[in-house]
């Protein structure tokens, strides 16, 4: 058991910052549990043991151990970061009422789930209401919907990403079950686009590679009200950022959102790929990067450092 230490205003010290990024990556290290995922092939060949930490200060002051620089693809997070420019494009209201902001307690690609609602798909994090996201991000053709997102995803993280061609690949020859789910929201009309093209769109942008080190960098954008620390552009407003934040607390870890928030006290996304960005509004993010998952499809590793690091950094919003 991590003592809590006392949250304050802002983070402490630089050096106290780092020292605790360092220790958190020692302690969990040794870790082994939990598999890599392979219901898409190409991300089973990920390397088990990799472990990167990365923590952004709204400062602009970036911290990074381990395997911090290491592509992977962002895969589910991507889900908050387009949630936040689809939310910046088409306002709070669009978006609430057509895609929702509430837990479906049941796990990111449940088919169950939409059934369940009516065809609703609940909120932008699981796999139904991210296609019906997607399918809202401005653009005349899904080139310029992908391009918006790339463009967009790459602001958040302070540099051009780019695309995994054998992670889109590998997904979109195995990803029936999303194609189902992009064609039971068309049937219910909640997808006003061509599903098949909605899906690709999406696994594009689940396919984008990014390091510990970004997704820390976007969530300190979300952090610091829209502004990346590190560039200082302006990505999004400072509502988006309060609207996304509240839909990650909700909704983010999926159907372990509530013990998350319990333990840990931060609103954060994961991705199967092993990432997982928390975000501590007005202070900075954690990105966290280990390929072995739990059963719910969240970092072993990651979810261990995340709350000790929220516990020693004091940043539990509660
Ligand atoms: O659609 C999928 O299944 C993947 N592209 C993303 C799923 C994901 O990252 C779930 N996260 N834990």
């Amino acid at each position: 058991e991590v003592e809590q230490a006392v949250a304050t205003g802002s983070l402490p010290g630089w050096e106290q910052v780092e020292a605790h990024v360092v220790d958190a990556h020692e302690r969990y290290l040794p870790r082994t549990e939990g598999a890599v995922a392979d219901y898409i092939p190409a991300l089973a060949a990920a390397d088990p043991d990799l472990f990167g930490i990365s923590v952004a200060e709204v400062s602009g002051s970036v911290h990074a151990v381990g395997a911090a620089d290491t592509a992977f693809s962002i895969q589910s997070i991507s889900k908050a970061f387009v949630y936040a420019l689809v939310s910046d494009a088409l306002g709070h209201d669009v978006v609430r009422e057509r895609v929702g902001v509430n837990n479906t307690g049941l796990s990111f690609n449940s088919v169950i789930a939409i059934e369940l609602n009516d065809g609703h798909p609940m909120n932008p994090m699981v796999n139904a209401g991210a296609l019906a996201t997607t399918a809202l991000v401005p653009g005349a053709t899904p080139a310029e919907q992908w391009e918006r997102i790339r463009a967009g995803l790459s602001r958040f993280a302070g540099r051009q990403l780019e695309l995994d061609g054998e992670v889109y690949h590998s997904e979109m020859l195995t990803n029936q079950r999303n194609k189902a789910i992009a064609r039971l929201l068309e049937s219910y009309g909640r997808i006003d686009l061509d599903p098949l093209d909605v899906v690709d769109t999406y696994t594009r942008q689940c396919s984008l590679n990014v390091t510990a080190r970004d997704i820390a960098v976007m969530g300190a954008t979300l952090a610091d009200g829209g502004v990346n620390p590190v560039t200082g552009e302006r990505v999004v407003s400072p509502q988006v950022c309060r609207d996304t934040l509240s839909v990650l607390a909700a909704t983010g870890m999926y159907e372990r959102s509530g013990e998350w928030l319990f333990e840990i006290g931060l609103p954060a996304k994961s991705g199967v790929s092993g990432g997982i960005v928390a975000v501590a509004p007005g202070k900075g993010a954690i990105g966290t990067f280990s390929p072995r998952l739990d059963s719910a499809g969240n970092s072993v590793r990651g979810q261990h450092a995340t709350a000790y690091l929220s516990r020693t950094l004091g940043l539990n919003v509660f």
